[in-house]
């Protein structure tokens, strides 16, 4: 649903907004002897942020505190509480005003929790201004540039533009960002991100402000070593002051009115978030650790991180949650609870009793164990048995590992998974049944409610596996689709010896089946799905089939080993074909170059619009499009954005060196539409036109963008063929050329509803449909200095955009789709 198009919704949104905002007294300042109580509220100049007492979220509680919040974002959205530790529970009989010069929070029994603690020497002579910026700060009255205390200086859980974060070396204080204790309490939570307090130039997030289990890695003057995206962009400018007195990180916007905040959030992450306008909500650019599972302790003693379900804590088999009103509010931290206490007193007393073991397998080893060697499985088990402390044990190899405290970290093992560790959970023999009287008990990987579903899963999988012969002997499941093995596909790739290429997923291998079929085996990397997703996704990729679609043909999923299995497509990817190819008969004919584009833009239109489900590619490039053995274009790599999660910053980082086709909408962080794919598409076409990339640098080291140096040859009148890929001598159907680069001009409109849609590209080609004059695209990307720093670059508009008509005149009104919101 596009927000933009709805003007009842647009109404809704500023009205609901404006019931929001509360009555504010006095602009944007306190100054003398005013004050702050109740409902009232002060804003700053533009509007942007704004000062009161508020009630956290969805909190049933009563619990008020003095904070900043958005003025313009209709989600309640705090971004500083004064008094996170010290709640109100009557705003109305609180007071924030000023005395002697600092600012102070008086609470209903008129007892001060919250103050600016300045050994001020110039009292009765200091106001408070909340700034534009969303810092809040006392000045002196008479001198607008002698800041005496800022809240930028002492940030809760938020990193705003323009403030800093970092380490102030003369008091050896640093700036913390701190969670929220839960999404309905800002208290400080476990959580915290700072400035490497020794001076390197490394951020670290740590647990309990002690255990440190995430770091950028060093800046290297325009990078963090280790998170890549955290950088200048087209969007933020960063930027790293070290000097005798301070040592900071420091970051502002280019375009002031995108609004976009850090914050350390509960889940134990750091996260960058813009608001976006046109769908009112907070969309997430990135969030580091990656992985829920890698937050120490993000699930408590004794609970088990899953990353792959929703939510990612549960329970061990025989425990409970410790405090399920928090396990509600997305705090896990409590962690989970024994059922029945252990029966160690009872110590051989009399038989059965006996405490038993729960067999869980997971990938990581709790923290702090205790170690000891033994000669035996049997003598660890009861050395974990006579102690009655002991929650759990391991043993490998002549070590024993016994476990006295709670569990931290339990990661739940997939199957497969080689180097899952196995450890034995101490229970009360009531919560295991006794069949197997005096042996091990064994009862596989058991958590929670869904323990016996699971198990019976497991064994069904292990039947299955069994029964299964040696060499590709793959069963049909999920619809068409074939299940190999890995070692199948080990097998007829002969060891992933034969490399077709490595696109942004995963290498590509080639491979022959027994029946002589020729494949191309994606390895994936990184997926963050877990097995049922992934199926269903790669299940759903299967019924995509197209004439212009590359066909999925099966996949193997073992552990976190994920490959899909495409046919192979012999002439390789279009790229080589137009860059590489050497002149003469490798050359990609005009016909063949036109049939080519219409192919593509079927495949594309057939993602789009005709699947069940729309199907956004997200990365088209000549690389993607593969071309069979009658040069019939195929579409590559589709469904596999979704596949390796929706997560901004993973397809920013697939793209690396894509940047070219990207189109402005994922810069600025707009929710992104079928039409990127079109931007992307057109971008293309550029190339298929002049047999060189968009983006070359020519020989007097100047960068060429092909799009503006081709629009400036054909605004001065030169002849369509000035622009042809030399290779082809000419030889070309000129109006075909003309109909390419038009559609192509249409396609990078900077502003999505301008450029059509692939459908209507197709009828284009087709010579079903019309279209008038193009014109320049306004932004255009150019490269400087070098290919990583990209700038946005504004030519001044041409006077054909400002008169943009509905772009596309349809000839046959029956085929016509065409949006009526195509006027400006
Ligand atoms: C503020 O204090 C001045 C005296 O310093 C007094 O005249 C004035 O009435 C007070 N204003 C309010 C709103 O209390
Ligand atoms: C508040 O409640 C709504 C609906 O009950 C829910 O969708 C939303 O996620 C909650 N927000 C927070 C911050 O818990
Ligand atoms: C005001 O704060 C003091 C100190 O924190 C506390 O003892 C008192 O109970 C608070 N008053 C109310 C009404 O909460
Ligand atoms: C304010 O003065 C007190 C006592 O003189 C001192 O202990 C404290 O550190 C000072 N605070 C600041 C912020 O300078
Ligand atoms: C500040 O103002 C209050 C009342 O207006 C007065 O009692 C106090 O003496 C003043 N302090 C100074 C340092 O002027
Ligand atoms: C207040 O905001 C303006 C921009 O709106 C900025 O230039 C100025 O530095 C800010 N002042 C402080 C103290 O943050
Ligand atoms: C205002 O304060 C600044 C910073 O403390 C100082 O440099 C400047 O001299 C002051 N100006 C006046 C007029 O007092
Ligand atoms: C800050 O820490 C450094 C090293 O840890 C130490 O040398 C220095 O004396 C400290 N400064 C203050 C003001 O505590
Ligand atoms: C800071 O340096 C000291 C000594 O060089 C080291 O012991 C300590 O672990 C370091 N702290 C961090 C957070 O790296
Ligand atoms: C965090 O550390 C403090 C001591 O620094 C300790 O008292 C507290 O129990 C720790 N919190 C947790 C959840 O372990
Ligand atoms: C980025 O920010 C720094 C520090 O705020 C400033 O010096 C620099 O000019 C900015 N760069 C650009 C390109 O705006
Ligand atoms: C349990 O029994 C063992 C011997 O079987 C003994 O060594 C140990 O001290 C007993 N522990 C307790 C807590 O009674």
């Amino acid at each position: 649903m596009d927000v933009r198009k709805n003007p009842l919704l647009v109404l809704c949104f500023i009205l609901c907004f404006s019931l929001l905002t509360r009555l504010s007294f006095g602009g944007d300042t306190i100054s003398g002897n005013q004050s702050l109580s109740g409902d009232q509220t002060i804003v700053s100049a533009g509007g942007n942020f704004v000062l009161g007492f508020f009630k956290p979220g969805n909190s049933s509680g009563s619990n008020y505190y003095l904070g900043i919040w958005y003025g313009k974002v209709s989600l309640q959205t705090e971004v500083w509480v004064a008094n996170r530790n010290n709640p109100i529970s009557d705003p109305s009989s609180a007071e924030l005003k000023l005395l002697d010069g600092n600012l102070v929070l008086f609470n209903e029994s008129r007892v001060i929790i919250w103050s600016t603690n300045l050994n001020s020497t110039i009292s009765n002579s200091t106001i408070a201004v909340m700034n534009d910026t969303g810092n809040f700060f006392l000045r002196d009255a008479s001198n607008e540039s002698k800041i005496l205390w800022q809240s930028f200086d002492h940030p809760t859980h938020t990193w705003l533009p323009g403030a800093k974060l970092g380490l102030d070396k003369r008091t050896n204080v640093t700036q913390l960002l701190t969670s929220w204790k839960n999404s309905a309490n800002p208290a400080e939570g476990l959580f915290s991100l700072e400035l490497d307090p020794n001076g390197t130039s490394q951020y670290f997030i740590l647990w309990n402000k002690t255990r440190q289990y995430w770091t950028s890695g060093t800046w290297n003057g325009q990078i963090f070593s280790l998170v890549p995206e955290m950088r200048s962009n087209y969007l933020y400018n960063f930027s790293y002051v070290s000097n005798d007195e301070e040592n900071y990180f420091t970051y502002s916007m280019y375009d002031p009115t995108i609004l976009s905040r850090f914050i350390m959030d509960i889940s134990g992450q750091i996260k960058q978030l813009t608001w976006l306008t046109s769908s009112q909500e907070w969309f997430l650019f990135w969030s580091q650790p990656r992985e829920q599972c890698q937050v120490y302790a993000y699930c408590g003693a004794f609970g088990v991180c899953s990353g792959n379900s929703f939510p990612s804590c549960s329970c061990l088999y025989g425990f409970v949650e410790k405090s399920p009103n928090d396990w509600g509010l997305n705090d896990y931290s409590s962690g989970c609870e024994r059922r029945t206490p252990l029966t160690c007193e009872n110590n051989a007393s009399s038989n059965g009793a006996k405490d038993k073991f729960l067999v869980f397998s997971s990938t990581v080893l709790p923290e702090n164990p205790h170690e000891m060697s033994s000669e035996t499985d049997a003598a660890c088990k009861l050395a974990c048995l006579n102690n009655c402390s002991c929650n759990a044990y391991a043993y490998s190899g002549g070590n024993c590992s016994i476990w006295t405290e709670g569990l931290l970290n339990l990661q739940q093992a997939d199957d497969g998974d080689s180097s899952a560790h196995t450890i034995f959970i101490r229970l009360a023999a009531s919560e295991l049944p006794s069949k197997s009287n005096g042996k091990k008990i064994v009862i596989g990987v058991v958590v929670g409610s869904v323990a016996v579903i699971l198990l019976l899963g497991l064994v069904f999988l292990e039947i299955r596996r069994r029964r299964r012969g040696s060499v590709v002997n793959a069963k049909i499941v999920e619809g068409s689709l074939m299940a190999f093995s890995h070692k199948d596909l080990q097998i007829v790739t002969k060891n992933f010896s034969e490399k077709l290429g490595g696109g942004g997923f995963g290498s590509v291998f080639k491979g022959t089946l027994p029946d002589s079929t020729v494949i191309a085996v994606k390895k994936l990397e990184s997926i963050s799905q877990g097995e049922k997703q992934f199926r269903t996704e790669v299940s759903t990729i299967g019924t995509v089939q197209h004439v212009n679609l590359v066909r999925l043909r099966g996949f193997c999923s073992e552990g976190t080993e994920k490959l899909l299995v495409y046919d192979y497509m012999p002439n390789g990817s279009l790229d080589t074909h137009l860059f590489h190819g050497k002149e003469g008969s490798n050359v990609l004919d005009w016909k063949t170059r036109f049939q080519i584009a219409l192919g593509i833009a079927r495949g594309l239109a057939y993602l789009h619009e005709k699947c069940r489900d729309c199907i956004i590619h997200c990365d088209i490039k000549p690389e993607n499009i593969l071309l069979d053995a009658n040069f019939c274009p195929k579409v590559a790599d589709f469904g596999l954005a979704k596949l390796v999660g929706r997560d901004f910053s993973r397809v920013l980082t697939t793209m690396r060196g894509t940047r070219g086709y990207l189109a402005p909408e994922w810069i600025s962080g707009v929710a992104i539409t079928a039409k990127a794919d079109v931007y992307s598409y057109g971008m293309m076409l550029f190339e298929l036109i002049s047999g060189r990339r968009n983006t070359e640098q020519s020989e007097d080291g100047k960068v060429r963008f092909f799009p503006t140096w081709a629009a400036s040859k054909l605004d001065t009148g030169e002849d369509i063929f000035t622009i042809l890929d030399s290779k082809l001598e000419g030889n070309a159907d000129v109006e075909e050329v003309r109909k390419i680069y038009g559609v192509a001009c249409w396609c990078i409109q900077d502003d999505e509803i301008h450029r059509p849609t692939m459908s209507q590209v197709v009828q284009i080609l087709e010579g079903l449909l019309e279209m008038n004059k193009p014109p320049t695209p306004r932004t255009l990307q150019i490269y400087v200095d070098t290919p990583e720093d990209i700038v946005f670059f504004t030519e001044s508009s041409t006077s054909q955009s400002s008169r943009v008509q509905s772009h596309v005149s349809t000839t046959s009104q029956a085929k016509s789709n065409a949006s009526a919101s195509d006027k400006p």
